[in-house]
């Protein structure tokens, strides 16, 4: 067997991914969002597995991320929590728990917390859910950033390309990053934006800083891990790496299944009681 398996099989903690960023060592993140998968992902060693309101796409076949609910985050968080034993385990706050206001924001969170058992959550935006993001840490609940490309908010962008390319969303971007590293969050994620900039990013920031099409120079990487295991064949990003061609193999393995029940060779003798 090839790969990385940690020494260390205590349960990862907000205070161990900040040990991680002190030592240089890269933080590992991929989404799950159900119980078998968040085993085998969990097993192989994963420091961080996040809940992802890209459920929405993989899970439910939308769009996009905007009509997940908080009742079906808390039953994929849920499902989740129930296959791990050492990864931290962060949930996404799905679009329209949190933007209203602090008090809609903080129960809303403190459902997923109490229903789902998660470890920490996730919240999309800067300056503009600050507020948000306090009233949430004040209640003891750890919250990781989301900043670059917002899947939340792609009817204002239009466009899933990449971020933060001119000067004024840059610095907006590097501004709202230390707000939220002040206001207490223990990680943020960067999507979709130059390798230059997430890099100033990570530097600057004590926290550690996780990217998704952000580059190498940051303390962590988080993929989507059906794309990452090749199930989805229309997604190609220049970002993604596909580490395995689940979609041929699952093919094979169903159209094997399909032929040997028409023909009769499923079951055999000794596949029967
Ligand atoms: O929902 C998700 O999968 C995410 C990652 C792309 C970071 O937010």
């Amino acid at each position: 067997m090839t790969g990385y398996i940690s020494d260390d099989k205590r349960k990862v903690t907000t205070h161990r991914l900040i040990e991680m960023k002190e030592r240089g060592e890269k933080i590992s993140m991929l989404t799950a969002y159900d119980y078998t998968m968040a085993q085998i992902v969990d097993g192989a060693g994963i420091d961080v597995i996040l809940v992802g309101d890209s459920a929405s796409n993989v899970m439910a076949g939308n769009v996009t991320t905007l009509p997940i609910t908080l009742d079906q985050m808390i039953y994929h968080g849920k499902s989740v929590v129930r296959g791990v034993k050492r990864a931290m385990v962060v949930v996404d706050m799905p679009f329209g728990s949190y933007q209203g206001n602090e008090m809609e924001g903080l129960a809303s969170a403190i459902r997923i917390m109490k229903e789902s058992h998660a470890d920490a959550l996730k919240l999309e935006g800067g300056e503009e859910i600050i507020d948000t993001v306090k009233r949430i840490l004040s209640a003891g609940i750890p919250v990781m950033g989301h900043l670059g490309l917002m899947p939340q908010s792609i009817n204002k962008y239009g466009t899933y390309t990449v971020r933060a390319k001119d000067d004024a969303e840059a610095e907006k971007l590097i501004k709202d990053a230390h707000l939220l590293q002040e206001a207490g969050c223990f990680a943020l994620v960067l999507e979709k934006i130059p390798a230059s900039l997430a890099a100033r990013v990570a530097s600057e920031l004590t926290i550690p800083v996780i990217g998704i099409g952000a580059g190498g120079a940051v303390d962590g990487q988080v993929l989507v891990v059906q794309d990452m295991l090749g199930m989805n064949n229309g997604f190609r990003p220049r970002f993604l790496r596909r580490y395995a061609d689940l979609n041929t193999v699952m093919t094979d393995a169903i159209s094997s299944y399909v032929s040997d029940v028409k023909n009769c060779f499923f079951p055999n003798e000794k596949e029967q009681y």
